[in-house]
């Protein structure tokens, strides 16, 4: 459903990605693990089209989307949760929600997703009125997957959905990545949280220094040795 092929990404003339390849296929849960500035972010910018510069092709179902402005990309599925959850901290949970089926195509069916969005999230539809500032970290971070949800994903792309989260939250959240799986999404998700995506996910791709280094199932990696010594130090 998602392909990259022979990614170079840049900031100016800094080169960060080096012939990146992986596909996504359609209902895969597909992580993306590596150290600490290998390149992960970036990878989840140049697929949103958003900051860096790019050679090589990102494909959504076969068509190149490379010539894609960032706003554009989510009409076409491809809808990015991205690192420290960029809400909009002084507007409420509604006003955060309706601005993410800001597209035609979403804002048309956003009444109906916004139930999908409450039924899946309640604690959305409870603090509907509240400001998104205000709300616990996993609060937030279930309000910018319901963001996301509202542009009606595809694929959706996480970056680091846990990333602070206490424990009870970081379990809700793969448990939700997993029923958005069973409802038909595809998703690709950056973490730090190795075990855990892992475990989730159907494949995964170690990424280091801006290139890909290793993938395969995720209880494969899961106990490779190599894996843990040489690339997560664990
Ligand atoms: N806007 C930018 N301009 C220049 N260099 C950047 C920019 N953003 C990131 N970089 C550099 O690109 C490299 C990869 O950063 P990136 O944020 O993609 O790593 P990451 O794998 O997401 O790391 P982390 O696990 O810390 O989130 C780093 O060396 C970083 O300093
Ligand atoms: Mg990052």
């Amino acid at each position: 459903m998602l392909e990259v092929k022979h990614l170079d990404a840049f900031y100016g003339a800094v080169q960060v990605l080096h012939d990146v390849n992986l596909f996504v296929g359609k209902g895969e849960i597909v992580g993306l693990v590596g150290a600490n500035a290998a390149g992960k972010s970036t990878l989840m910018f140049t697929l949103a089209g958003l900051r860096t510069t790019h050679q090589g092709e990102v494909l959504l179902d076969g068509v190149a989307v490379d010539d894609l402005a960032a706003y554009e990309r989510p009409k076409r599925g491809l809808v990015l949760v991205p690192e420290r959850r960029r809400l909009f901290p002084f507007m409420t949970v509604l006003e955060n929600l309706e601005i993410g089926a800001y597209a035609a195509e979403a804002r048309a069916v956003a009444r109906q997703t916004l139930d999908e969005v409450f039924a899946l999230l309640p604690v959305l539809a409870e603090r509907r009125k509240q400001i998104a500032g205000s709300m616990s970290g996993g609060e937030q971070q279930m309000l910018a997957i319901g963001r996301a949800l509202m542009a009606k994903p595809r694929v959706l792309l996480l970056d680091e959905p846990t990333e602070g989260l206490a424990p009870i939250y970081v379990k809700l959240l793969f448990d939700l990545i997993v029923s958005l799986r069973a409802s038909g999404l595809t998703v690709m998700i950056v973490e730090q949280n190795v075990h855990h995506v892992l475990r989730t996910a159907d494949r995964a791709y170690v990424l280091e220094n801006g290139r890909i280094v290793m993938e395969g199932k995720g209880a494969t990696l899961l106990n490779d040795d190599r894996l843990k010594t040489a690339y997560l130090g664990l």
